[in-house]
C-alpha cells in the first residue's frame, strides 16, 4: 500500500517510479479509501498493540493506493526499497527514508512473508483484477 500521508503529499508518483525502476512488476492496483472496518480488519493481527487505534484511525484519513507486486525474492526486496518501519531509521534512498515523516504516517506498507501477501494481495483484489 501507498498510505494516506504520501498520497496527500503527492508522492504517490514517485514512489510507484521507484518501485517499477527496481524491477517490480504491478500485477494489479487500486485506488481506495478504506472504511474503519476494512482497515481494522487489514491490521487485524496488530489488534492488541498500543498503537493499533492510531493506525487505523490514521489508515482511514484519505485514499490509499493498494497493488500486487511480482518479482524474484519480492518480500525481501521490497522491504529493502522501502527501509525500516521507523523512517527515522530507514537507509538512504529508500522510500521511507526520502517520503515518510513518522512511525505512523511511513509512506508505505509491504508484505512480511509470501504467505501473508497471498492473503493481503486477495484482501483487495478479485482473481479477475490480477494480470
Ligand atoms: P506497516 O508496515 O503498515 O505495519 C503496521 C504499521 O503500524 C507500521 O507499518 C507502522 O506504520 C505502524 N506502527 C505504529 N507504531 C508502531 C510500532 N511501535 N511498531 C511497529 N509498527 C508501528
Amino acid at each position: 500500500m501507498i498510505k494516506p500521508d504520501a498520497v496527500a503529499n503527492g508522492h504517490a508518483g514517485k514512489i510507484i517510479d521507484h518501485i517499477i525502476t527496481a524491477g517490480f512488476q504491478i500485477k494489479a492496483m487500486k485506488y481506495i479509501h478504506l472504511t474503519e472496518e476494512q482497515a481494522g480488519a487489514f491490521y487485524e493481527v496488530h489488534k492488541e498493540r498500543p498503537f493499533y487505534a492510531d493506525l487505523v484511525s490514521f489508515m482511514i484519513s484519505g485514499p490509499i493506493f493498494a497493488a500486487i507486486l511480482e518479482k524474484d525474492n519480492a518480500v525481501a526486496d521490497f522491504r529493502t526499497i522501502i527501509g525500516a518501519t521507523d523512517p527515522q531509521k530507514a537507509d538512504a534512498g529508500t522510500i521511507r527514508n526520502l517520503y515518510a515523516k513518522s512511525i505512523d504516517a511511513n509512506a508505505v506498507h509491504g508484505s512480511d512473508s509470501d504467505e501473508n501477501a497471498a492473503i493481503e494481495g486477495s484482501f483487495f483484489f478479485t482473481a479477475a483484477e490480477i494480470f
